[in-house]
C-alpha cells in the first residue's frame, strides 16, 4: 500500500473495534472517529433510537454518508459501525488506507455486547445467537477483503493495538527500502 494516512477497523458487533481503535490511535498520536459516535452527534440521537424511530435504511443512509467524510480524514484511525462493509465497500477503500478486520466468533459477540451498555438493535431478542450467526456469515467475505485480519478472543485490546502498530512500521520501513 501506498503510505497510509488511515487506519479503518472493521469487524461485527463486540469485536472491540473502538477499544482497540482508542489505543491505537493514542499510540500514533492520531486522531479517533468511531462512525456510530459521529451518526449519533449529526442526528442528534442514539443508534438505538434512529433505528427505532427512522428505520434502518436510514440510518444506513446517515452511516454511508458519515463513513464518506471520515475515510477522507488523515492521521486517524476509524472504527467502522459492523454493518458499513458488507455492501460492497472495501472495494471502494483509497490505496492509503490500512484496513484490519478484529474478528470475534457470534457466540462472544454476543456476550460483550449484552455488557457493554450499547444497545444493539439487530441483536435484540431471545434469538439474539442466531441473528448474529445469520449476520456474521453474511459478512464475512466483505470482513475478509481487509489487508490484515486479527482474532479478537484469546487477545487483549492493547496487544491487538501494539500488533497493529508494528504493522504499521514495518509496512513504512518497507516503503522507504524502496
Ligand atoms: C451494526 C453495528 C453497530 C451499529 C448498529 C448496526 C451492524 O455498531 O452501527 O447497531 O449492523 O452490525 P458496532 O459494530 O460498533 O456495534
Amino acid at each position: 500500500m501506498e503510505s497510509c494516512r488511515r487506519i479503518l477497523l472493521v469487524g461485527f458487533m463486540g469485536s472491540g473495534k473502538s477499544t482497540v481503535g482508542s489505543l491505537l490511535a493514542a499510540r500514533l498520536g492520531w486522531a479517533f472517529f468511531d462512525f456510530d459516535a459521529e451518526i449519533e452527534r449529526h442526528a442528534g440521537l442514539s443508534v438505538e433510537e434512529i433505528f427505532r424511530t427512522l428505520g434502518e435504511a436510514h440510518f444506513r443512509d446517515l452511516e454511508a454518508r458519515v463513513g464518506r467524510t471520515l475515510l477522507e480524514t488523515d492521521r486517524a484511525v476509524l472504527a467502522s459501525g459492523g454493518g458499513w462493509p458488507a455492501p460492497g465497500r472495501m472495494a471502494t477503500l483509497d490505496r492509503d488506507t490500512l484496513s484490519v478486520w478484529l474478528g470475534v466468533s457470534p457466540e462472544t459477540a454476543l456476550a460483550r455486547t449484552r455488557l457493554d451498555g450499547r444497545a444493539r438493535p439487530l441483536l435484540q431478542g431471545a434469538d439474539g445467537l442466531a441473528k448474529a450467526r445469520r449476520l456474521l456469515s453474511a459478512r464475512a467475505s466483505s470482513y475478509g477483503r481487509a489487508h490484515l485480519h486479527l482474532d479478537t478472543e484469546a487477545t487483549s485490546p492493547e496487544e491487538l493495538a501494539e500488533r497493529i502498530h508494528e504493522h504499521l512500521e514495518a509496512a513504512d520501513r518497507n516503503l522507504s527500502k524502496r
